[in-house]
């Protein structure tokens, strides 16, 4: 699997040192507010799992499942797949995610969680990859920013592969045909 990846972007310990210091972060401006961290599956799943870890504060978690992609290409299209268990009502929402790349599927939650009244919505990832832009949306904490390249590992998938990666690597060109990602 390793041999596949072109180069390391950012190594695990990096990863490792920025989940604790936006941990550390986040139990400052948290305590006291039980907020509800929402891990947006599947590619937050690590982050949210070393995250969490590092928040010394109590903490409800949930996951939410959306699509948006088709294969490489974004459709343009979200579509909730698996929604929360739990009422966002008067809740202050740490939304999770691996990356931001169009913006599309943290615009479409904000959207819906605003919907469905949150108290407040602070948008937490670990990589922005601030050249995909499309929808008009900004994370509040950023881990990250990634160039416009095929970046998989930690998440980030390439058809379902790569996400147990402990790092976030670049795809060799010849795994994913030179396609523009
Ligand atoms: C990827 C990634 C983000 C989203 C970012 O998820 O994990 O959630 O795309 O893209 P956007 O900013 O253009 O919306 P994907 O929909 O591929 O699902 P996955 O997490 O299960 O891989
Ligand atoms: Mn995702
Ligand atoms: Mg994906």
């Amino acid at each position: 699997m390793h041999n596949e990846i072109e180069r390391i972007l950012i190594s695990e310990e990096e990863i490792q040192d920025k989940c604790r210091e936006i941990g550390e972060e986040l139990s400052k401006e948290y305590e006291d507010r039980f907020p509800l961290a929402i891990c947006v599956l599947k590619g937050a799943m690590p982050f949210m799992s070393d995250l969490v870890k590092r928040m010394d504060i109590h903490l409800e978690m949930d996951f939410m499942d959306v699509s948006s992609y088709a294969g490489m290409r974004s459709t343009g299209e979200v579509k909730i797949e698996k929604d929360l268990d739990t009422q966002v009502e008067g809740r202050d929402l740490l939304i999770i995610e691996d990356i931001i790349d169009s913006g599309r599927t943290l615009s479409y939650l904000v959207d819906l969680f605003k919907y469905r009244k949150a108290n407040s919505i602070k948008i937490v990832t670990l990589l922005d990859k601030p050249a995909g832009r499309n929808a008009d949306i900004k994370a509040d904490t950023i881990g990250f920013e990634v160039p416009d390249e095929f970046v998989v590992g930690y998440g980030l998938d390439y058809n379902e592969k790569y996400r147990n990666l402990p790092y976030i690597g670049v795809l060799k060109p010849e795994i994913y045909g030179g396609e523009d990602n």
